[in-house]
């Protein structure tokens, strides 16, 4: 496995790659791996001729009140663990290598980062969106693996491609989830015993909407009324909100026809937490 610290190393090896022919899977991450992370590694590790897994914590998608300055970050652990998976790169730039000085671009798309995440979160997929389109341009990959667990920013991130004719193709990774259902993430590093006990709600109550759902259920509002009610059985949970949207265009939807995400945002104490189910089959 080498690591490699500089856009223009990047770049280069980029560029050979693609007068080579090779077929090129990216991985893009923040880091402070979990098996998350490693399990879209082990998926691009077996479908790319080489892998390349970016561990950049991206302060442009970060608001000016989150957690950036404390995110959670261990280099050298991440190593390893993208070398145990089989990842032969791992790109690990610095901020001012890749927003130098007098950096000036953004990329907005409307719509689909307009709901959820994008309403209490301003910019932050405008960051996602110019950090992946400029990994894209350095790593020049045929494949790339994101999460479903960030089912807004997969969207978005489908919409990125399709928009600009990117040359490589997204892929969506399921959630993967601990023993007990609680989504892994970087952040439940946050959680202390008790918020993480009550985070339960969380997986818990997907379960609910899905079980309304496969028993026929289609009112949107009998749904999310259904999971709010457990959440708040968790006397810290503090919902920021519960939406059922499009799977793809994620505008909200009453009547349930063709796939939609049920996603939720909650905080515990300090700690905000995501998860979401998708209802309905792919279209
Ligand atoms: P990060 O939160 O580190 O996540 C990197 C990738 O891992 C994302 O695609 C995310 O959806 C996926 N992931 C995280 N937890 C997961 C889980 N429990 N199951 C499945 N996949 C999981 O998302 C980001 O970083 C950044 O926004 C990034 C895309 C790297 C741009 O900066």
């Amino acid at each position: 496995m080498k690591l490699v610290k500089t856009v223009a190393e990047m770049q280069e090896l980029g560029r050979l790659w693609r007068a080579e022919g090779k077929k090129v899977g990216l991985v893009p991450t923040m880091g402070y791996l979990h098996e998350g992370h490693l399990t879209l590694a082990k998926e691009a590790v077996a479908n790319n001729d080489l892998t390349v897994m970016s561990v950049f914590v991206n302060p442009i998608q970060f608001g000016a009140n989150e957690d950036l300055d404390v995110y959670p970050r261990d280099l050298a652990g991440d190593i390893a663990k993208a070398e145990s998976v089989g990842v032969d790169y791992v790109f690990a730039p610095e901020a001012r290598d890749m927003y130098p000085k007098g950096f000036a671009a953004s990329i907005n798309l409307t719509g689909v980062t307009e709901t959820l995440c994008g309403q209490s979160r301003p910019g932050h997929f405008q960051g996602v969106c110019v950090v992946i389109t400029k990994l894209f341009n350095l790593v020049q990959p045929a494949n790339a693996y994101f999460g479903q667990k960030d089912g807004q920013q997969l969207a978005v991130l489908k919409k990125l491609a399709k928009d600009f004719n990117m040359p490589v193709k997204i892929n969506g990774v399921p959630i993967v989830r601990e023993a007990d259902g609680l989504a892994k993430s970087s952040r439940n590093v946050y959680l202390d015993e008790e918020c993480r006990r009550q985070a339960l709600v969380l997986s818990q109550s997907l379960a609910v909407a899905k079980r309304l759902y496969d028993g026929g259920e289609r009112d949107a509002e009998v749904i999310k009324a259904a999971v709010r009610a457990h959440i708040e059985t968790a006397p810290l949970a503090d919902i920021e909100y519960i939406e059922i949207v499009d799977a793809l265009t994620m505008q909200p939807v009453a009547r349930p026809e063709q796939q939609v995400m049920l996603a939720l945002a909650v905080r515990f104490k300090t700690t905000r937490l995501i998860d979401n189910i998708l209802l309905g089959e792919e279209v």
